[in-house]
């Protein structure tokens, strides 16, 4: 088969969550046919596609700074004769598409993040200069239904995105009204595309969902536990995460999973938002400081050696010293392998920006920087931890160094080790010698024949 070189360059910039890195992914698959090939630089690109993410005010106003640079770059290609096409995706295209367009008259289009199998389409349309630029629908279904069913990946890890949407409207939260509600796909295609990624060299997928705990297969096979045991199934995946979590959300049988399902890697991102039991209640998050607990509790108690991870929320209105202190409380006590911890970013038309009791920006910085120096020396606690053990490691590539590959231990950590490059795509065991805050680095454990021996964990 003949294979045409592509003839239009494609610049993607990604903002945001591990949903975004996937739809810019599958927006450049959709892109493909028209002949447009990735470029890493905007200079020069015929199209740019911005993903955008809603999340805190300074990622949105980042997007509009970004624009401002990217309409510097499209004149300068129109006075030489050749052209630009700039896209607004992701969840600021959706949450103020409208506002966009006024603001910054350089973009061609707008496209929401369940309309971006739209983007031929709306590209073909902003050239003949007529007809919508914005497309903002919700139909998750139909957007999947549009979508190539091949996927292109290098790598040997990949993001799957299973669920989306969110219908638990925690009071300072966007995402369900950029997202839309609460949708899971059918088993069926994710296990068709999941098997699609094995066959091109993927070890390890993460499936994703702003709440991808709540999955539920529409057709009936069950919640998110049932979906991973068919994808262990697979040959060639081994390894499965998935993303975000909701705790009222985590099912017995998902715990249980946990305990069973040797590819479940026991590390757990499970966020709490906070450790006051008043802030929780005030930002929605339907759940108490003791019921987290308890739900942590049961994990481990299924799944001995899980790591978990969490993300906090400093200055929710109301928050007072007292709140906040609980909050540092609860992470010693749940002693993290890694955490987010954020500001409290006021967000137009949620709930929280209306309370009262707004927190002062230097009260919340100070906290913040409580929060992660406590954070921060549980991650350099964690990663010690691991000196001497010898652990998985999945290599995905070429470290910066002569003879060393990087790859990943179970907990999601980054593992250094000289190692052959036909190990990449392989997991084999290092026995940890070395780890900083990032990192860990050890030596391959070869056995008597020579082989890297392998351990599951
Ligand atoms: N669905 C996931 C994550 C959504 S957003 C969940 O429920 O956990 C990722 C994180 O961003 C949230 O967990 C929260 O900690 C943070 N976040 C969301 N809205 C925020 C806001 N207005 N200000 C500061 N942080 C916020
Ligand atoms: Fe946002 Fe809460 Fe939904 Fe997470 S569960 S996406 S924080 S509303
Ligand atoms: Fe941001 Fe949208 Fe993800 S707001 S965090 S890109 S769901």
């Amino acid at each position: 088969m003949p294979v045409t070189a592509p003839q239009k360059r494609l610049f993607i910039k990604t903002y945001g969550c591990q949903m975004n890195v996937y739809d810019s992914e599958r927006m450049a698959e959709v892109l493909a046919p028209l002949g447009y090939g990735v470029t890493d630089s905007p200079e020069g690109a015929d199209l740019v596609v911005l993903n955008t993410c809603h999340i805190r005010e300074k990622a949105t106003e980042k997007v509009y700074s970004e624009l401002g640079q990217i309409r510097l770059m499209k004149q300068e290609r129109e006075a030489a004769g050749a052209g630009m096409t700039i896209a607004v995706a992701g969840c600021v295209a959706q949450a103020e598409g409208e506002e966009i367009m006024r603001r910054q008259p350089a973009v061609d289009l707008v496209v929401g993040p369940q309309a971006y199998h739209q983007l031929p389409e709306l590209i073909a349309r902003a050239h003949r200069a007529r007809g919508e630029r914005l497309a903002a629908d919700f139909a998750a279904e139909e957007k999947f239904d549009a979508l190539p069913e091949k996927r292109t990946v290098s790598g040997v890890t990949a993001f799957l995105t299973v669920q989306e949407g969110c219908d638990k409207f925690c009071t300072f939260c966007v995402v369900p009204y950029t997202r839309g509600a609460e949708w899971s796909r059918p088993a069926g295609a994710i296990l068709k595309e999941a098997q699609s990624l094995a066959e091109q060299g993927v070890r390890e997928v993460t499936l994703l969902g702003q709440n991808v705990n709540a999955y539920r297969d529409p057709d009936g096979s069950g919640g998110l536990a049932a979906l991973a045991r068919a994808l262990a199934q697979i040959p060639g995946l081994d390894r499965i995460r998935y993303t975000t979590s909701h705790p009222r959300d985590m099912d017995d049988e998902l715990i249980a999973a946990h305990g069973e399902l040797s590819a479940f890697m026991p590390f757990l991102h499970l966020p709490v938002q906070s450790g006051s039991n008043k802030i929780l209640k005030a930002m929605n998050r339907g759940h108490t400081v003791e019921a987290y607990l308890a739900l942590i509790e049961k994990i481990r108690a299924a799944r001995p050696d899980i790591a978990i991870s969490s993300d906090y929320i400093v200055g929710f209105p109301g928050e007072r010293e007292s709140d906040f202190e609980a909050t540092l409380a609860l992470v010693r006590q749940m002693g993290h392998a890694s955490a987010f911890s954020f500001k409290y970013s006021r967000r137009p038309g949620t709930p929280a920006a209306a309370l009262p009791g707004q927190v002062p920006e230097e009260v919340k910085t100070e906290r913040l920087a409580r929060l992660q120096a406590l954070l921060d020396e549980q991650q350099v606690a964690f990663n010690a931890a691991q000196i001497g053990r010898t652990l998985p490691v999945l290599f995905e590539r070429k470290g910066r160094h002569e003879g060393q590959l990087v790859g990943r231990s179970p907990y999601l950590q980054g593992v250094h080790a000289a190692a052959p490059e036909r190990l990449i795509g392989q997991i084999a065991a290092v026995r940890i010698e070395g780890a900083s805050k990032n990192s860990l680095s050890g030596v391959l454990v070869e056995s008597p024949a020579g082989a890297p021996v392998l351990e599951r964990i």
